[in-house]
């Protein structure tokens, strides 16, 4: 049995295909019901819902063979107990600091809002900036504007949530999309199936 992770909404959708392509399609929508484990068209692979930042735990630990997760949650996690070996090119975005339309340049220590504490501290530390980091679970855009932080370090797609807010996007710290994630023992263990599920996400990759 090979158990992949996944969690609900973007990735999910956009990963469908993937799996399709490899003969996978999960018996339940995730959307409807309430199951946490959903078994699929194959009798060897199910998929595990799981939170979007709780992908690289269960991998590490081999509650998942694989799973799909943003390289902005690998890089927060830090990704060294994990192999990556494809990137899936799907839910594509930026990680950047953003902050006020117009704002001046802050005198001392920078008070950051963001949930990416290490890769934040990490960008910041190796430019020579002080940097208190502020740790949010969301909506980060909101914390410039009520006085919690002078900037924020947060995903960017079209940029619209910036710019609802009176934010814009500053520096980019790096670009994300999705990537396959494997567990290193399974990659021994069950090596001829995931081996074989990697060639398939490619060939997928290789007709977009
Ligand atoms: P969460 O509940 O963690 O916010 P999401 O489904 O919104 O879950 O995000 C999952 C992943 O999708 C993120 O880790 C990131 O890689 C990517 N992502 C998040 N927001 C966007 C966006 N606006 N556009 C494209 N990709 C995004
Ligand atoms: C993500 C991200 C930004 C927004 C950026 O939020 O955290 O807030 O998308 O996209 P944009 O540049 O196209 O506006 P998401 O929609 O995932 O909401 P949530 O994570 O707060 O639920
Ligand atoms: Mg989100």
């Amino acid at each position: 049995m090979l158990t992949i992770a996944v969690s609900k909404g973007r990735i999910y959708e956009e990963a469908l295909p993937f799996l399709q392509q490899a003969g996978i399609t999960p018996i339940d929508d995730p959307d409807k019901s309430r199951k946490l484990i959903l078994q699929t068209t194959r009798d060897d692979v199910q998929l595990v819902i799981i939170r979007a930042t709780d992908v690289p735990t269960f991998v590490e630990y081999g509650a998942a063979d694989l799973g799909i997760a943003g390289k902005d949650v690998l890089l927060e996690h830090g990704a060294e107990s994990l192999y990556e070996p494809l990137d899936l090119g799907i839910a594509g975005c930026r990680l950047m600091t953003a902050g006020p339309v117009g704002a001046p340049p802050v005198k001392g220590r920078l008070r950051v809002a963001t949930k990416y504490v290490k890769t934040a501290q990490r960008y910041f530390a190796d430019l020579g900036v002080q940097a208190e980091i502020i740790k949010l679970y969301g909506s980060m855009e909101l914390a410039p504007l009520v006085g919690l932080a002078d900037c924020i370090v947060d995903l960017v797609d079209t940029g619209n949530t910036l710019k609802a807010n009176g934010l814009e996007p500053r520096e980019l710290i790096a670009n994300i999309t999705s990537r396959l994630v494997v567990n290193k023992a399974a990659m021994k263990m069950k090596h001829q199936a995931i081996q074989a599920l990697i060639d398939q996400f490619e060939t997928t990759l290789a007709q977009r």
